[in-house]
Parts: C-alpha cells; sequence; structure tokens
C-alpha cells in the first residue's frame, strides 16, 4: 500500500485553491513515527483570508438553487466511492486507524454526504394557522429556513473524514459557508475532501480548509464575530472553552463520554461478547460513545467476564495498513503515556487487570480490561478515549442506572434485557442523549440525531438535526386586508 511521502507539502485551502503558509509543520504517522507530510500552519492572516473567502462563497452557496447544492453533494458521493481504497489510506496514515475500519469509514463518510444531498431538497418550513388568534384573522403565513452565513467547524482526528462529513455536508446541504479547521494530527483527510468538492463542483470559497493549531487558526475562528456558528467535536474542556469565547454565535458542541452498558441476568453472554468487543476496541477505544464501562448483572458476571476477556487477548495488534489488524497505536504517544498512567493509577488503588494494561514492543497499549474499579478513578469517571474498559458486578438493572447516571457525561448508554418493563425504565430515567435496547452505547448510523447532555455537549448532529442548527427560521405574513 502507498504511503503518503513524508515530504510532500500539504498547503491550505482557500477560495479553491492550494494556498502557501510562511511556516510548515511535520506530520508523523502515529504507528511508525515517520514523517508523513509537511503540512501548512495557518497564521492569523491566513485564517483572515479564509473567513473572507468565505464570506464571498456565502453569497454563491446561500444562492444556489437546492437542487444544484444537492447534485454538488451527489457528485463528492461518486467520487468517493470511486476512490475508496485510496480515501481509507489517508485515514490509516494519518490516525493509525486500522485499514478494515478506515474503509469503513469511508462507506460512511459516503452515506452522509449521500443523507446530505437527499436533505439539501427537503429543507422547508410550515404554515401556521394565523386564525387560531382573533389577532391573526386576515393572515395568511407560513416560515422559511435560511442560511446563517459563514460556519466554522472544528473537528477531531478520531473520525478525520466522517466528522468532517457531519459538519461540511448539512452546511452546504443548507446553503452555508465554512472555514474548516481539522484537528492538528489529521489535516490530509479534510484537504482530500476538500479537492474532491472542487472537482465536484463546489465555488470557489464555499468550503475552505486551515490547518494547523487550534490555539492560533481555531482561536481566530472562535473569537471572529463575523461568523455566524462554530461546530465543534473534540474534547469537553476544549467545548467549554469555546463556549466561553463564542459570544452570541451558535454553538454546536459534540463532546466526550464514559459511555456504559448495563447487562441484565436474563443476557445471552455468548451472542453479545462480539458486540462489546467491537464497542470498547474499534478505533483503539478513541470514539465518544466508546464502550468504557460495563454494569453486569451478578447471574452472568463472572461469564461474562472471562469470554470478554478471552475474546480482547485474540485481537490482532499491528500496523493499521495490515488488513488483519484490529488494533493499532493510539493517536500520540503523550496520549498512550496519559493512558498508561490512568491504567496504572487504577491499580495503585486497588482496581485488577483481567488483561491488558501493558505496550506491545512497537509502542501500541493492548486491549486492557479492568475490575474493582472505583467509580472516582480516572478510568471510570472520566473519558479515557483509549481501548481500556472497565467491568462492575451490579445487583440489579437499578443499581447500574445509578452507576451509569453518575456522570459528568451523558452522550448515549446500552441495555441488553429481554423486560420490556426494564428496558423502558431504562429509556425513561437513563440521563444521556441516546438509548440503545439490546445494543451498546457505540451504536450510531448517521442520519440519526447525535449529541449528548450534560458535558458530553449541546445540540444535535445527524444530517437532517445538523441542518436545523445551521438555519434560521423565518416567519412570512401576508395581510390580506380582511
Ligand atoms: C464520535 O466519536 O463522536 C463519533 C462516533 C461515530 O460517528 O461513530
Amino acid at each position: 500500500m502507498n504511503k503518503v511521502a513524508g515530504a510532500e507539502k500539504k498547503h491550505l485551502f482557500i477560495h479553491g485553491k492550494k494556498v502557501v503558509a510562511i511556516e510548515y509543520a511535520t506530520l508523523y504517522s502515529p504507528y511508525s513515527c515517520e514523517a508523513i507530510a509537511q503540512v501548512a500552519v495557518a497564521d492569523e492572516k491566513l485564517v483572515e483570508a479564509a473567513i473572507q473567502s468565505a464570506q464571498s462563497g456565502f453569497q454563491a452557496i446561500s444562492q444556489m438553487p437546492a437542487y444544484k447544492r444537492a447534485s454538488i453533494l451527489e457528485n463528492v458521493v461518486k467520487l468517493l466511492g470511486k476512490r475508496l481504497d485510496e480515501a481509507a489510506e489517508v485515514i490509516a496514515n494519518e490516525a493509525a486507524k486500522p485499514i478494515v475500519f478506515a474503509r469503513a469509514e469511508v462507506s460512511r463518510t459516503i452515506e452522509t454526504y449521500k443523507f446530505a444531498a437527499e436533505e439539501a431538497k427537503r429543507i422547508h418550513g410550515e404554515t401556521i394557522p394565523f386564525d387560531a388568534s382573533p389577532g391573526g384573522t386576515g393572515r395568511i403565513g407560513y416560515t422559511v429556513r435560511k442560511p446563517i452565513g459563514v460556519i466554522g467547524a472544528i473537528t477531531p482526528f478520531n473520525f478525520p473524514m466522517n466528522l468532517v462529513a457531519h459538519k461540511v455536508g448539512p452546511a452546504i446541504a443548507s446553503g452555508n459557508s465554512i472555514v474548516l479547521k481539522p484537528a492538528t494530527q489529521t489535516p490530509l483527510s479534510a484537504l482530500y475532501i476538500a479537492e474532491l468538492f472542487k472537482e465536484a463542483g463546489l465555488p470557489d470559497g464555499v468550503l475552505n480548509v486551515v490547518t494547523g493549531t487550534g490555539s492560533v487558526a481555531g482561536e481566530a475562528l472562535v473569537r471572529d464575530e463575523r461568523l455566524a456558528m462554530i461546530t465543534f467535536t473534540g474534547s469537553p474542556a476544549v467545548g467549554i472553552a469555546i463556549r466561553n469565547k463564542a459570544g452570541l454565535k451558535r454553538t454546536t458542541l459534540e463532546l466526550g463520554s464514559n459511555a456504559a452498558v448495563i447487562l441484565d441476568k436474563d443476557t445471552n453472554v455468548d451472542q453479545v461478547i462480539d458486540r462489546h468487543i467491537s464497542g470498547a476496541f474499534s478505533n483503539q477505544g478513541q470514539v465518544c460513545i466508546s464502550l468504557q464501562r460495563i454494569y453486569a448483572h451478578e447471574d452472568i458476571y463472572e461469564e461474562f467476564a472471562e469470554k470478554f476477556a478471552a475474546a480482547a487477548r485474540e485481537l490482532k495488534i499491528g500496523d493499521p495498513l495490515d488488513p488483519d489488524t484490529n488494533i493499532s497505536a493510539l493517536i500520540s504517544r503523550k496520549e498512550t503515556r496519559r493512558a498508561l498512567e490512568w491504567i496504572e493509577e487504577a491499580q495503585q488503588n486497588g482496581a485488577k487487570l483481567l488483561t491488558g494494561g501493558k505496550l506491545t514492543a512497537d509502542g501500541v497499549l493492548e486491549p486492557t480490561v479492568m475490575t474493582d474499579v472505583d467509580p472516582n478513578m480516572k478510568v471510570s469517571c472520566q473519558e479515557v478515549f483509549a481501548p481500556v474498559v472497565i467491568l462492575n458486578k451490579v445487583r440489579s438493572v437499578q443499581e447500574a442506572i445509578s452507576y451509569v447516571n453518575d456522570s459528568r457525561f451523558g452522550l448515549q448508554a446500552g441495555i441488553y434485557t429481554k423486560d420490556i418493563d426494564t428496558a423502558l425504565f431504562a429509556s425513561d430515567t437513563l440521563e444521556v442523549g441516546a438509548v440503545m435496547i439490546n445494543d451498546i452505547p457505540t451504536f450510531r448510523v448517521d442520519h440519526m440525531p447525535y449529541g449528548g447532555v450534560k458535558e458530553s455537549g449541546t445540540g444535535r448532529e445527524g444530517i437532517k438535526y445538523a441542518v436545523e442548527e445551521m438555519t434560521e427560521l423565518k416567519m412570512i405574513v401576508w395581510n390580506r386586508g380582511e
């Protein structure tokens, strides 16, 4: 497979052109630590150029009829479909995402843009029954949804193509322009997509990509009053800082979680092991809805613990470009050290390792399963964002729900039970944005509403819901003079 040449310069993408920066930073593979590209670092002047470009792009896209916006998005769907393998390699190289998962991410990205193309054609308001009020007699009226302007999109490293699509897709569908600041470690997927949009016929200026650091480019976008909205996916700390600096801009914040599943006593353990392995360890656990906490009923706990740990030991660790690899490196050595420190801290305070907890010779953290973890330990109460999962024994679903809810976060949760009343009770009382009945919290398809409560964020993604966040409701009232 092709590796990106380490010396290749990756420029900014502003007004449909590659724009040279003053400074470039070397991008390293998280797995091999080899240089994979030299990436432009946008300074404030270049961010200014991108914002001005997006302002003129807004004039173009906001006037474009829906069928044309849809047709550009459909073109991207076709182009990406033809280049699926190439696009997957871009992701695997810069994010160390095992290639099988990288291909799955590109397939999801295609579907996300397909949903965006479809959604572009059904953005509409509603008629209001004015005569419901005596004062409204003789009026007819309706709402329309108008694009809001330039949107600043700040995207994370863990799904560098699909989470870009979750911001760029609905923005274009609804007639907005974008300045996109991808994660520092994963700029290549964003630049790849920007080129695809150019080929697909998107007018210059509608999509601009500024690479570099959050402290310069991200900060400049968040503080700029010409932007109508910031849509951000990333850590709670950064999300809260964005909210505090964004002024009157709209903000959609998709932040972290310590997602949990509850296994009731009637769970068929053999049937759920593979699903739980995938929820806990896909993308090395670097997923906002990664399965971090498992609460298993005491009747099935021992069987689940034994079979789950055995399955975790079977996972193949290695090079992300090897099609047999299940687990590769975390996004950086710093993050690997941080995860190890959290594991060690938990062990020093009485937690036990069922499996994992060590690094392989090439620096990859083994899939790790822990028990006897106190809820206040970091591996339980903070977002671990690594292949680490904790396993807890509970006496009842009610007890498990109280543990799940005892969290700063509330993104998604899952419960396995055959009892309808228990499922209804859980769906009613779990304090999260979405409850999965008989599934792990990691379930997501790209058109469902996605977002959390508490420190997991504000607003919703999922194309239709993101379009609502990215449009302004406008009321038109006609006076018939009666
Ligand atoms: C996320 O990590 O927030 C996204 C998860 C997903 O799209 O599956």
